[in-house]
């Protein structure tokens, strides 16, 4: 739809969300708030597109980061003004506008859709407008329509009598435009009773004009969600990520309690995968088929490989090989890297640590900045000393490496492939392969033994 043009209108204050963040970069499952629209608007194919930033604007830009073209609209005079400022910005071919606002983020595309295709049926129609039934139309704009039931303009709440109050039909604040009309007619709008230019007035100025005004019903009041506050934000993320839940269990995913699952919208799901309740799977997540997550797990932007499973333990940042098992009670940091078939087990810590395939971590401890190869066996207890109070060092144990339990790694350090450490050992010196070191500090087993009897070698 080269023709069709958008303005997303996110330059308002959000004054009712309490925020020093602006309202449209609040999180929605994972994602800014305006982020929702925008993909919404790719969906459609929309390439002529503009956000109209003001308060927050630097902040909204920098999260925009150029992905799309904004303009900025100084002071907030309303929600006409904003949409004037946008089409200044809009190229002359664009013969469709779609006006649509950054805090109604739930509105499928198929909706967008149907709005432009609503506009185009017909040359006298000028705008067509997205309404919905709202059960408690508190805060929006009312459609108000004559005795045969044709549109006659939209009353905000604030300038609404009691009577008018009473209508369940809200303005959902999303519209396509006749670009040409909107070009010629934003300036008609009158100041407000509050001092603002409502693009809501462009309505009754179509319908005073005899111009035709389409009105396309949303059939789900849900999507049509205007998020003015923490209460609608939280309610904008339950339903958000009921959608999500639901499109993974369609995919295939298991997923035990949705209510108690929270999955962020960017995250991929494999085949067969389980998640438990009490589940946080959030950011650019991966999981592999037939991976169990949970119960209590938390995976943030990671890779979970095949058949993994990670259970009542945190994720950050890291990835992890197929078969590997995670927890109860392990928590990986950013940066850790997890070989196949490996065990991480209870109150194991790990910070950008590497594992070859088949280690073994069973039990408390913590690996930092370490490097691990195939088959290492870390003991109960065992500590990668890895920060000297300035710097951090790290550490480098072999293939077939078991160190024993307690044993303290005194970073830089090196641990040959199939050495052992004994119980307790203090480790300052890199370790031969194939050796075993013992003691405070740790000595080759050998040497102490020919120093205990004597036979000073
Ligand atoms: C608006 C509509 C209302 C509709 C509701 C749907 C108007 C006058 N009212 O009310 O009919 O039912 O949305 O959710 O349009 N904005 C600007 N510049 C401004 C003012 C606002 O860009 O000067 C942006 C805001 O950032 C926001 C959007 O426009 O994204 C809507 O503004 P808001 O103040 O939230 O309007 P509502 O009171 O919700
Ligand atoms: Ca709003």
């Amino acid at each position: 739809m080269s023709d069709l043009a958008a303005i997303v209108l996110a330059a308002g204050g959000g004054t009712r969300m309490h925020s020093s963040l602006p309202k449209v970069l609040h999180r929605l499952a994972g994602r800014p708030m305006i982020d929702h629209v925008l993909a919404t608007l790719e969906q459609l194919g929309v390439t002529d597109l503009v956000v109209v930033t003001g308060a927050g604007a630097d902040q909204v830009e920098s999260i925009l980061g150029g992905r799309v073209g904004t303009v900025r609209q100084e002071p907030q005079r309303g929600t006409a003004d904003a949409a004037a400022v946008g089409m200044q910005s809009i190229s002359a071919d664009a013969r469709q506008v779609l006006v649509t606002m950054g805090d109604v983020p739930l509105l499928p595309a198929a909706l967008l859709e149907g709005l432009a295709g609503a506009q185009a049926a017909d040359q006298r129609t000028v705008v067509s407008l997205l309404s919905a039934r709202m059960a408690d139309p508190t805060g929006y704009g009312r459609v108000v329509r004559g005795a045969d039931g044709s549109l006659l303009r939209i009353v905000e709440e604030s300038d609404a009598d009691a009577a008018t109050r009473t209508i369940e039909e809200v303005n959902v604040g999303t519209y396509c435009f006749d670009a040409a009309w909107l070009r010629n007619n934003l300036g008609r709008v009158p100041v407000s009773a509050s001092g603002e230019l409502y693009l809501t007035d462009l309505v009754g100025i179509a319908v005073a004009d005899g111009r035709g005004v389409a009105v396309v019903r949303a059939p789900d009041p849900e999507v049509a969600l205007g998020v003015n506050d923490r209460v609608g934000l939280a309610v904008a993320e339950r339903w958000l990520r009921r959608q999500i839940a639901e499109r993974h269990m369609r995919g295939g995913v298991t997923i035990v309690d949705p209510d108690s699952t929270f999955i962020d919208i960017g995250v991929e799901i494999g085949l067969d995968v389980r998640i438990e309740p009490w589940t946080i799977v959030a950011g650019a997540t991966v999981i592999g088929p037939g991976a169990v997550i949970g119960p209590h797990a938390q995976v943030h932007a990671s890779r979970i490989g095949a058949r993994s499973r990670v259970w009542s333990s945190v994720v950050e940042e890291s990835s992890v090989d197929e078969e590997v098992q995670i927890g109860p009670f392990a928590h990986l940091r950013p940066g850790c890297q997890i070989g196949a078939r490996s065990r991480i087990g209870n109150f194991a810590e790990l910070k950008r640590a590497s594992l070859g395939a088949d280690a073994q971590v069973h039990h408390f401890g913590y690996l930092g900045d370490a490097v691990l190869g195939e088959r290492v066996n870390i003991g109960a207890g065992a500590v990668t000393a890895n920060f000297d109070g300035t710097t951090k060092h790290r550490t480098i144990i072999g293939d077939d490496a078991f160190i024993g339990v307690d044993t303290m790694l005194r970073a830089p350090i090196t641990v040959g492939p199939g050495a052992r450490t004994g119980a307790g050992a203090v480790v300052t010196r890199d370790v031969a392969p194939g050796s075993t070191v013992v003691g405070m500090p740790a000595r080759p087993i050998e040497l102490r033994r020919h120093r205990a009897s004597g036979d000073d070698a």
